[in-house]
This record gives C-alpha cells, structure tokens and sequence, in this order.
C-alpha cells in the first residue's frame, strides 16, 4: 500500500475489503467481509433491468485527536431506508447498518486518510435486487454491500470555485431533474446533461425543476445553496431533490452562527441576486461556485475564493468532521 493521501482525489481505488449481507426468505443475514470486488450476480436481475438499486455515501475522518470518527451514520441509515421503502426494497435495520459501517472502517483502518492530509474514508453503502425474474415486479433477494474508498476533494482544485451550466436544449426524454425524487438510486439520467454541462467547461450541471424549469432544484453531485447580500441563508425546499445531510448540518451551523435560513423554492431569476453560490455534500463538501451559466446567460459570483459566509460555514463543518472544534451537536461517531 503506497498511498500518496495529499494527491487523493475522488476516485476509486481498492481498498482490504467490503461487507455484504443477502437478503433471502424474507429476512436479511449475516455480514461477511470479502477482500475482492466481484460479484456474482444473474443476468436477469433484477438490479440490471430495472434498476431496483439505491446507495448512500458518508465519510469517516481521522481526528486530531487521532482517533476514527464517522459523520452522521445514522441520517444515511434513515434516509436509505427511505429509498428502500420507495423501491419496494426490505429495509436495513439501523443497528445492523451502523455496525456494517463500522466493522468495514476497522478492517480497512490503514486506508483512513491522516489527519492533517485533508482526506477522508468515503464509505459507500448500496442494496440491489438480485432475483432473476423478467417481469417488473421487486426482487425476492437483495445484496446489502458496504465498500469504502479514501478520497480526496470531488473537484480538482479543492475549494477553489467551479463553474455550474443549467442544462436544458437537449433532444431527449427530458431528464430534467436528477430523476432522484428524494430516492439515492439511479443516476443514469444525469449523465448526458452532466457530459454537456462538462464539455462546456462546467464541472457540474445544476438542474431546474421539471415541471415548470424555472426553480433551482440542485446540482447532479449536491444541494443548492446561496447567501444573499444580506446574509441569509437560502437553499430550495422541493419534494424532487436529494434531502442532504450536509445542507442540514449546516443550517443548523448557520443558525448556531445567528444566520438566517431560508428553506423555500428558489426562482432561476433569484440568481441575478445572491452573494455567494455553493454547492454542498458529503463528497463536495462546501464547493464555491464561480459562474452558472444557462443559455446566452451568465450569473457570475466570486470567482477566486471561497466567499466569506461559505467559509465561515466550511470551516465550522469541517472543523467538527477533524476534531478541531467541539462537536456540540453529537454528530461525530467513534468508531
Ligand atoms: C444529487 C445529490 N444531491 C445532494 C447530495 C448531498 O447529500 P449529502 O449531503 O447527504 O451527501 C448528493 C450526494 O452526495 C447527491 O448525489
């Protein structure tokens, strides 16, 4: 193992093991740990037809204390549950979810970036339906597998601002959202747009509702957020778009901070407006976002830095996830 953590970005590489469970006669058995990344899986599937799959990702950090904790597993274990009751998936009884996470940490301990480097655990929950079946209806039988990655920033250049394009004049079965619905399942549909959105030399695309396109709904990677001239906090309320487990964590830093959050729809012409612009998640953390382009149009922010009030908001999540700074909210699990 000759891991040069600084360089990480977010990418996979094989790390020691993963933990797997199979569902099978109406109940879910025991975790094994496997140290390869096959699978042996029936070509009809139902995980390969029709897409009866949802995962969740959270990150483990090694704390200046030194010691391992992870952020929040508990939300990931409700808010996969949610996707699993969407999919007519069985449900992961929390307990079962956590110790997963936890023993699969412990066996790839080596593979928690140090503190200090700037990097993390990315842990990767996913269940598919495994029963060979041509008919759509659910599995009978699922995988439940928890893989983990060390990983460094999503966009290359760390918190340094990105570029965002609102992907709409495309030729297509219009996905015009992430296609989510809250569920974290299939992302096939964000694809294309995200291509676009790259060739044009956006890293990411930022989706409009799909209804009337004329709301922010959220980025194909993360949630929406801005701080107004006055700042407020403000970040769209929409049934359609992935409930981020960041995004709460920092309205409720925000609020400790004595901002003002605004949860509500966002119109596209409310972009003309904001102070700052990001995007936030597990992966991206805080990314500042320098320009979201649509169209002839251009809305354009801070370009060279992180502005103040998402900094101030970076620093504060990010000093709790490392240990820097007291976790008043209990969010950080030891292992
Ligand atoms: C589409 C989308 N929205 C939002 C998020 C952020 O959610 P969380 O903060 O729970 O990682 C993600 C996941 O990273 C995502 O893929």
């Amino acid at each position: 193992m000759n891991i040069e953590w600084t360089k990480l970005g977010f990418e996979f590489l094989p790390t020691k093991s993963n933990i797997r469970f199979t569902y099978e006669n109406g109940k879910w058995g025991e975790g094994c740990l496997h140290n390869d990344y096959k699978i042996e899986l029936s070509v009809a599937s139902n995980c390969m037809h029709y897409g009866q799959a949802a995962f969740e990702g959270l990150k483990a950090f090694s704390c200046k204390d030194r010691k391992v904790r992870i952020f929040r597993p508990e939300e990931n274990a409700r808010r996969l549950n949610s996707s699993l009751r969407h999919l007519l998936m069985p449900e992961i009884p929390e307990a079962t979810f956590i110790d997963a996470v936890k023993t699969v940490i412990r066996d790839n301990i080596e593979y928690v970036p140090p503190y200090g480097t700037g990097g993390s655990l990315y842990i990767r929950p996913v269940v598919v339906g495994t029963s060979p079946q041509i008919g759509i209806s659910a599995s009978e039988t699922y995988e439940f597998i928890v893989m983990v990655v060390p990983v460094g920033p999503y966009y290359k250049g760390g918190i340094k601002p990105v570029e965002a394009m609102i992907v709409d004049d495309i030729d297509r079965a219009a996905p015009c959202g992430t296609g989510h619905t809250k569920v974290a399942g299939n992302y096939a549909a964000s694809l294309l747009p995200s291509k676009i959105a790259k060739k044009h030399g956006c890293a990411v695309a930022l989706f409009l509702d799909s209804k009337t396109h004329s709301f922010i709904e959220e980025f194909g990677t993360s949630n929406f957020m801005a701080i107004t001239p006055d700042g407020r906090y403000v970040t769209p309320e929409s049934p359609s778009i992935l409930p981020s487990i960041t995004n709460k964590s920092l309205m409720t830093i925000a609020e400790d901070l004595g901002i003002a959050v605004e949860r509500r729809p966002v119109p596209e012409t409310e972009l003309t407006t904001f102070a700052e612009v990001g995007a936030c998640g597990t992966a991206v953390v805080i990314t500042p976002v320098a320009k979201i382009h649509h169209g002839d149009k251009v809305y354009a922010y801070n370009t060279e830095t992180m502005g103040p009030v998402l900094k101030k908001l970076y620093d504060r999540v990010t000093g709790i996830q490392y240990g820097e700074i007291p976790d008043t909210h209990h969010w950080m699990m030891e292992l």
